[in-house]
């Protein structure tokens, strides 16, 4: 795909290649992400960072990579700072914010919602998660992770093995890092939730048709037993009618070292997106497994500044110009 200018709304618009081209640009990060050497490159430039839907990861690593590339960052956060509570449109929204920025960044609750507004854009929109349908970003942090800890044991993604645990019908980033999946190949892909939050069919077909595998279990330990990565997830409680229906599925799916001992091989990879809900009545990730050097969801979670980083570079077309304007960095840094 041609990068420069383009809009970053959904898995669907990469081929194999882009995805290839945007971890070779992540990779070139590394020394400006572990801020051993600090770049200009986007001086000037200005991010518009809106999120109408709570965030911690997503919103202040969509802002860190950019001021990373030496841009500086606006935001407006919940719908209530906002003049769509004044009963503004999305189309306004975005005529007038993308005439204060170079790029901006979104997430809303409702599905469509950040395709609705990039067509009124005038500047590129990547999409930090509509609804329950993509979080595209998430999903290539999630892949590049992948990747990484694969690659520390010697393999590549095609012929990967992955349990994906809990609210599979709610949780977009489930749903990305599916579709992001069917580029690679011979992948197993072991679905376990109970079945009212079952993977939406659409999603299922579409891993069969790129010829993986595909388990269906609402049974945790068989489900992790043979992987190479168990991917939890939360359950989303923002998008169920009420609390006490989601309080169902709460806890559901516990993993902890015990069992992570009995029933994972002795190298899976846990991840998860994070929020992890750790209340004591869903524990999905216990905080026993802190210590578990299989748990790769804090570097995970790094490497969320590497991938909207190359984002960033690739869609203002920077990437050639980010050690020009690059510097060794002042301070001690203890990275
Ligand atoms: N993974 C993720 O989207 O986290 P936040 O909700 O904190 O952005």
């Amino acid at each position: 795909m041609e990068f420069t200018g383009a809009h970053i709304l959904s898995i669907n618009q990469f081929e194999r290649a882009d995805i290839e081209r945007i971890f070779a640009v992540a990779d070139s990060m590394e020394p400006y992400a572990l801020r051993r050497k600090v770049t200009r490159v986007l001086e000037g430039a200005i991010l518009g960072n809106m999120f109408f839907e709570p965030s911690t990861r997503t919103r202040v690593s969509f802002g860190a990579a950019f001021n990373l590339l030496g841009g500086e960052v606006r935001e407006t956060t919940g719908f209530e700072s906002s003049a769509i509570a004044k009963g503004e449109s999305l189309y306004d929204t975005a005529r007038v914010l993308s005439g204060y920025s170079d790029v901006i960044c979104m997430r809303h609750p409702m599905s469509g919602s950040v395709a609705e507004f990039a067509e009124a854009s005038r500047v590129p929109v990547l999409n930090g998660g509509d609804g329950s349908n993509e979080h595209p970003t998430q999903a290539l942090l999630d892949l590049y992770t992948i990747r990484q800890e694969l690659f520390d044991k010697g393999r590549n993604i095609d012929g990967l093995r992955i349990a994906m645990i809990g609210d599979l019908k709610h949780g977009r980033t489930v749903h990305s890092l599916c579709k992001l999946l069917c580029l690679f190949n011979n992948i197993q892909v072991t679905l376990v939730s109970p079945n009212e939050l079952a993977m939406p069919e659409n999603v299922v077909d579409m891993l069969r048709e790129a010829g993986h595998e595909v388990i269906i279990s609402d049974d945790l330990t068989r489900g992790i037993s043979s992987v190479d990565i168990a991917y939890s997830t939360r359950i989303q409680e923002e998008r169920f009618s009420s609390k006490d229906e989601a309080d169902l599925y709460r806890g559901r799916f516990r993993l902890n070292q015990s069992i992570y001992t009995k029933f994972c091989e002795p190298n899976t990879v846990i991840m998860h997106p994070l929020p992890r809900d750790s209340r004591e009545d869903a524990n999905e990730l216990d905080n026993d497994l802190n210590q578990n050097p299989n748990l790769a969801i804090f570097r995970q979670a790094d490497n969320g500044v590497l991938v909207r980083m190359a984002l960033f570079a690739l869609v203002l077309d920077v990437v050639d110009q980010v050690d020009k304007y690059s510097r060794d960095v002042n301070w001690y840094s203890g990275r």
